[in-house]
């Protein structure tokens, strides 16, 4: 593993400490990931079952509830994430609940440089992943979902846009060489994206290079407030969180 990968290993692997002992990890499926993911199968499941064989690989998979959503619909799930312990909470949250046969591989690495086969993918799913990778892994990543992905694959990504409440805070203070990328140190929670370190803002525009040779690029914008409680508690008086839902096929 690069440097810069076992650096996000120490970095997340806190992250889930503080996640399980405050009993915060992720245990819901992204509603844009779900959302769109749906969008796909509609074509191609009957009765919202997906045809035997398909596989999904998720980069970044967590503690894995996007896996398990997968897997509810029929599909073979793959996960990769550099934190060893969002692997084994997601094994152990498919295997709970009678998905463990649709395991194909749980693999510890980075999204950067993923160990499998070329065209490997009918689906690859990325939620909140690609946003915390700096330039280069970034562009690595995004390639690694062009290689990974068969013809007429799907790609949907969730990932923070520059219209987000901590960017338009921020603005100015990007990395000189990477524009759109913080790095936030607050020196409070891990649990929260003020303190998770390198963070890139999308723009619209990005995605047409990073997913150059793609037949479809659909960056879909939505933007919310969160509950005024919940923003107090992160520290701030309103808190907009502004995500690309990005859907894209090979
Ligand atoms: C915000 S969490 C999202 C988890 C999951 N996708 C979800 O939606 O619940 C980010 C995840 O990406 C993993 N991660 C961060 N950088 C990574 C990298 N370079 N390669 C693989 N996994 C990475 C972290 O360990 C963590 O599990």
């Amino acid at each position: 593993m690069a440097a810069t990968d076992q650096a996000m290993k120490r970095v997340w692997e806190e992250s889930f400490a503080e996640q399980i002992a405050r009993q915060a990890y992720n245990t819901a499926p992204a509603e844009a990931v779900i959302r769109t993911v749906s969008y796909y199968l509609r074509d191609r499941a009957e009765h919202g079952v997906a045809p035997a064989g398909m596989q999904f690989l998720e980069m970044g998979c967590g503690a894995g509830p996007n896996l398990l959503w997968l897997a509810q619909k029929g599909i073979a799930v793959s996960g990769v994430d550099v934190a060893p312990t969002a692997l084994g909470l997601a094994r152990e949250t498919l295997e709970r609940n009678g998905y463990g046969k649709q395991i194909g591989q749980l693999l510890e690495a980075s999204v950067s440089a993923v160990p499998l086969a070329d065209a490997s993918f009918d689906g690859i799913v990325e939620s909140c992943v690609f946003q915390h990778l700096g330039r280069a892994d970034r562009e690595a990543a995004f390639r690694e979902v062009a290689r990974l992905l068969k013809p007429g694959g799907v790609f949907v990504g969730y990932m923070l846009d520059a219209g987000h409440t901590i960017y338009r805070m921020k603005a100015g203070q990007d990395l000189p060489d990477d524009p759109g990328t913080l790095v936030l140190q607050d020196g409070k929670s891990k649990v929260y994206l003020s303190n998770i370190g390198v963070s890139h803002f999308f723009r619209r525009e990005e995605y047409e290079s990073l997913l150059a040779g793609f037949r479809v690029i659909d960056p879909c914008l939505t933007t919310y407030y969160i509950p005024k409680a919940e923003a107090a508690k992160r520290g701030y008086t309103e808190y907009l969180q502004s995500m690309w839902t990005v859907y894209a096929v090979k």
